[in-house]
């Protein structure tokens, strides 16, 4: 498979009667129970719901950064609780990629190592990952920033490195977590532009949380989170 080759057909992330109920001592907080989801190959996914309704649990547990009370997700047709440690952070870092509301770069490092990291990470060697995070780079417009830190980028830089990053090792799915919750309304739009641009372009699936419904309308779908079960809405 060349890097151009779009992903298989198929369910990159199905959720199956997934419940949690974050417990610290006796105090027990159940935010879904029997909740299923299932995101198709190439799909885009607005998720809305109110404040703590569990919409960033959700995508921690979609994303393996969490592990469900109960019920399974799979990921990429991979059952993460059946896979080690080691193995879920190769999945992660092979088949998604994270954005969320804050950038999440690295402070020390430049925006190119910031997006060079996954791909090395995934074992491709340094000229290979350079050549890669630099395209990509360009791609969202940051190829003059190469070298800056993420210190010295604007807020809407930073979240189109965080795009970069999240993108470069052309994942089955992109989750994000109100990506563009951060940035003023017109640096939102062009950072949530790019990302669609970017996620057709790859034919990569997204999931997308967002309290702004007129975004969330630009997507394939909107399921709404209420009361601990994701049912369809029409925006
Ligand atoms: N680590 C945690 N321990 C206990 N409760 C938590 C924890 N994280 C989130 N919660 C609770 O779970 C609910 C869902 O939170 P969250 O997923 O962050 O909601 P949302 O992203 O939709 O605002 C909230 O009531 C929140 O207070
Ligand atoms: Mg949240």
């Amino acid at each position: 498979m060349n890097d151009m080759t779009p992903h298989a057909d198929g369910t990159v992330i199905r959720a199956e009667a997934l419940a949690k109920t974050y417990a610290e001592g006796k105090m027990k907080t159940p935010v879904f129970d029997g909740l299923e989801l299932a995101v198709e190959a190439g799909e885009t996914v607005a998720i809305v719901g109110a404040s703590g309704a569990g919409k960033s649990t959700l995508l921690h547990l979609l994303g393996g950064l969490d592990t469900p009370t109960s019920g399974e997700v799979f990921v990429a047709g991979q059952q993460m609780s059946k896979l080690s440690n080691s193995a879920r952070g190769q999945l992660r870092n092979r088949a998604l990629g994270f954005v969320y509301q804050f950038h999440h770069l690295l402070p020390e490092f430049t925006a190119l190592e910031n997006v060079m990291m996954p791909v090395a990470l995934g074992g491709q060697d340094m000229a290979t990952a350079k050549q890669r995070a630099a395209a990509l780079l360009e791609q969202v417009g940051l190829g003059h920033r190469l070298e800056h830190k993420p210190g010295e980028l604007s807020g809407g830089e930073r979240q189109r490195a965080a795009v970069a990053r999240a993108l470069v090792n052309r994942p089955a799915c992109v989750l994000g977590d109100e990506p563009t919750g951060n940035l003023d309304e017109k640096t939102a739009a062009t950072v949530f532009d790019l990302m669609l641009e970017l996620n057709r372009a790859q034919k990569t699936s997204l999931v997308l949380v967002t309290h702004d419904r007129r975004l969330a309308a630009r997507l394939d779908r909107t399921l709404e989170l209420h009361q601990g079960k994701l049912r369809p809405i029409v925006l």
